[in-house]
Order: C-alpha cells, then structure tokens, then sequence
C-alpha cells in the first residue's frame, strides 16, 4: 500500500497542469457504445478510474489503443452486455455502461453499484429514466437486467438533478424512436460536453448545461475525435492548496468559466485570484478569512471541493460553518483532520470548523477520493511530517498529486 510524506510549512509557487477531467472523460470514453468506428479522445488523465473504464469497455467487446492522453476506441465490436461486479465495485460510474447498452444491444446486466464511504448514492432515477424510455427494468442478484426491443422517446423528470443518472439517459435517449425531454437535468460542464461529444458524433442534443434537455433521437451514430475538458475539481484544490501556503501558484490548462463559485469562494476568504484564457493565478495571503459555505448542485459550490474548503477554514481567522447539501455522509475527513489538530464540530449534515494557528502532522487514513486531497493539503500546512495512508483513493481521481505538488515547491514523497 503506497503512503504519501508530506512535510508541513512550505510555500506552493510555480506552474501547475491541469489535466483532463476524470468525470468528463469517464461518460465520454463510455459513448464510444454508441457508434462503430474508432473514436479519438485527447487529454484523457492518468487515473485508475480511466483504467476501470477501459476494462469494462474491453470486457463488453471493445477494442482500445492508449499512447500517452490519448485513447482509442472502437466500439463495433460489442459483443457482451454483462458489466461485472468485480469491475463495478471498484468504480461505481461503471452504472454509466447500462444505457448505451440498452442502446445498442438492447440489453444490459449491470451490477448494482453498491453504496461508498459518502452515501448510499442510490440508482433510482437512473432506472426510472430508462424505464420511461420504454425499458423492462428487473433487480435479480444484485444485478440490473434491463432489455428494450426499441427505446421510445420520452418525457423524464429527474426528482433530483442526478450527474451520471442525466448521462446515463442522455446516452439511452441518442438513439431512441422521437423526442426525449429531460427535467431538472444537471447542468454540470461534464454534461455539456458531452452532449458535445454526441453532437458530433451525429446526436441532435439541444439545452445541455441548463435544466430542460431536449433529446431528438437518430438512427446511428459516427465515430468522434474529441478533447476532453480540464478537471475543475483538480484545479480547485490546486488552488485551494496555494490559499493555504500563502502561496503563489499558476494553473495552466484550467477552465476558469467551470470555476465559478471555486473563485468566488476563495476571494471571499482573502485569496487574489485573476485569470486569462485557459490561465488560472492564485495569491494567497497572510490571514485567511472564515466564511460560511454551502455546497450546491453545479453552478453552485462543488461537494468535491468541500473538504478541500474545509482544511482551508481549519487555519482560518474565525468560524466556519460548512453544509453538505448533497452527500448524507461526506465528512468523514473531520475525524482525521482534528486529529491533526483542527476545532471541527459536526451537527447532521453541518460542520462547524473554527480556525486554529497551526495544524500538527500525524499518520491519518485517506477514505474516499476527495477526502484524502484534504489531507494533504492539511499536511501542507501542519507542523512536521504528515503521513497519509491508503493512496489507492487518491490515484483514483489525481493523477500524480504528490508530482505536481513537488512541482511548486511542496516537500512531499510517495512511498511504496
Ligand atoms: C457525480 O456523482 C460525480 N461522479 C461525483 O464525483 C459528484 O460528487 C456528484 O456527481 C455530485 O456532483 C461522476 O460524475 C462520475 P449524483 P453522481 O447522481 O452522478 C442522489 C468524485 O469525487 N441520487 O449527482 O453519482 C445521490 O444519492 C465523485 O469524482 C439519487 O437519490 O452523483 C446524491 O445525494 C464523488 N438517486 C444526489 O442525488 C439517483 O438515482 C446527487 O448525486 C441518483 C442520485
């Protein structure tokens, strides 16, 4: 099991890339079910995730090329519509297989995704949505069956605006008999780009980005070349990381329009922040000012960067209060932060963090993805040495955090 060694009390400066986004990449690389053809996908991260996928994606017939950030796929090959458990335990938003599958093949079996250290992060609307398209959707062993003779266009309203459950029908609905209307979408930049995606492969998707989708089915689909978007979670905890050392760090490869209430934010608590095309500069400054957050639905404030803002309000002037609207259980990073020292009381779904001078280093556990980013920014910041253990999390969704860190002046090592 790899650890990371961080050494707290050094200023972050320099240049940082940004790459891909992992929860772009993952929907899009799964749209290549949906036409024959090799497809090209550019700036696609390094992340175990990216591995899972392009497992999965082989196992279902496909045949894969990777060299450097770009993948190829060609998916005309499809010839096994069974997602196995062993593939999706490891990586829930394998879900993502069940309506290009259904799609294409007209029928899936899909392991039911169970729930993870956040929440129990149910599959409900994902199934509902496919039911509306006119799918028989059956649970058996811990499987979804799901089978279409046609898919029916339709008109779906999500309950809540779900990511991957807007993807999943989004990809269901490309090839479907008419018009597909979806409600209360999400309107996160991963759903943008890919309808993006889609539409270029020949999809009518029109209102991507807003709540109301309008899907216009067609009869097939081509082959793509496509860019993958910036990941605006990495370089939000890029730039949270700068606010913390006071430092001075510059994100390039950023997408600043996806960081809107990211920059808010960090003004808010003091931090300079310009930008200038696909640039990102960040000052941090001596006092870091508490402030309130709530975390929202996108445009709102991101969930993935909650615990990130946390570490940042644990060395802040004054008191925090933090709300987790999205995730039932997403504050399992407190425990090991206040064992570094941090004042951290927890009232249901409300954190209230008041700052501390300093954090101390201690041996902490990383336990889901964004969790253990904040723990190496909260060794960034403590005294002594930080050791942060069950890294597998973070490789899931950073690609070499400890590298680029080391890039701006972090003293920071993985060791195996
Ligand atoms: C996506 O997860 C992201 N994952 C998550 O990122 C992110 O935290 C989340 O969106 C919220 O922004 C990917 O895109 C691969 P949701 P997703 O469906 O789609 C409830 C990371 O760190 N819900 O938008 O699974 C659900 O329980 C990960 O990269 C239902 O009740 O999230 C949650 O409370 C972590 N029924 C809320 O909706 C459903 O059928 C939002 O979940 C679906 C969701």
């Amino acid at each position: 099991m790899d650890k990371i060694i961080v050494e707290g009390g050094h200023r972050l400066c320099g240049e940082v890339r940004i790459s891909g986004a992992k929860n772009a990449a993952l929907p899009i690389l799964i749209s290549s079910m949906l036409a024959d053809g090799m497809n090209t996908y550019a700036n696609v991260p390094n992340l175990r995730d990216i591995d899972s996928t392009i497992l999965l994606l082989s196992n279902l017939g496909a045949r894969i090329e990777t060299s450097g950030d770009t993948v190829q796929i060609d998916a005309g090959g499809l010839n096994n519509f069974e997602a196995p458990y062993d593939i999706v335990r490891k990586m829930r938003a394998s879900i993502l297989v069940l309506g290009p599958l259904v799609a294409r093949l007209k029928k899936a079996r899909v392991s039911m995704p169970g729930g993870c250290a956040i929440g129990a992060r149910p599959i409900n609307l994902h199934l509902k949505g496919l039911a509306g398209l006119g799918a028989n959707i059956e649970i058996k062993h811990g499987y979804v069956e799901a089978s279409a003779d046609e898919l029916n266009g339709a008109e779906i309203y999500f309950d809540i605006a779900t990511v991957t459950g807007t993807e999943n029908i989004m990809m269901a609905a490309v090839l479907a008999k008419g018009t597909t209307v979806l409600r209360n979408a999400a309107r996160d930049p991963e759903i943008i780009a890919l309808a993006e995606a889609l539409n270029q492969m020949g999809a009518d998707i029109h209102g991507a980005g807003t709540t109301v989708i309008t899907i216009n089915g067609v009869s097939s689909l081509k082959p793509v070349s496509f860019r993958i978007i910036p990941d605006r979670i990495e370089a939000g905890t890029f730039m949270v990381a700068a606010a913390l050392t006071g430092g001075n760090v510059t994100l390039v490869n950023a997408e600043p329009d996806h960081l809107g209430a990211v920059i808010d934010m960090l003004r808010l608590t003091g931090a300079e922040i310009s930008h200038d095309g696909k640039t990102v500069k960040v000052q941090g400054k001596e006092t870091i000012t508490s402030v309130d957050l709530k975390t929202q639905p996108y445009p709102g404030f991101p969930t993935d960067m909650q615990a990130q803002f946390m570490v940042l309000m644990s060395v802040a002037n004054g008191t925090s209060v933090i709300s987790e609207t999205i995730f039932e259980n997403r504050f399992i990073h407190v425990s090991e932060l206040k064992r570094m020292g941090a004042d951290i009381t927890i009232s249901g779904n409300t954190a209230t963090v008041k700052g501390v001078s300093k954090l101390s280093g201690a041996p902490v556990m990383a336990t889901d993805l964004r969790a253990s980013a904040s723990l190496i920014l909260a060794g960034l910041v403590a005294e002594g040495q930080t050791k942060v253990n069950r890294v597998y999390h973070l490789d899931r969704g950073y690609q070499a955090i400890e590298k680029k860190f080391a890039g701006i002046g972090a003293v920071i090592e993985r060791v195996r």
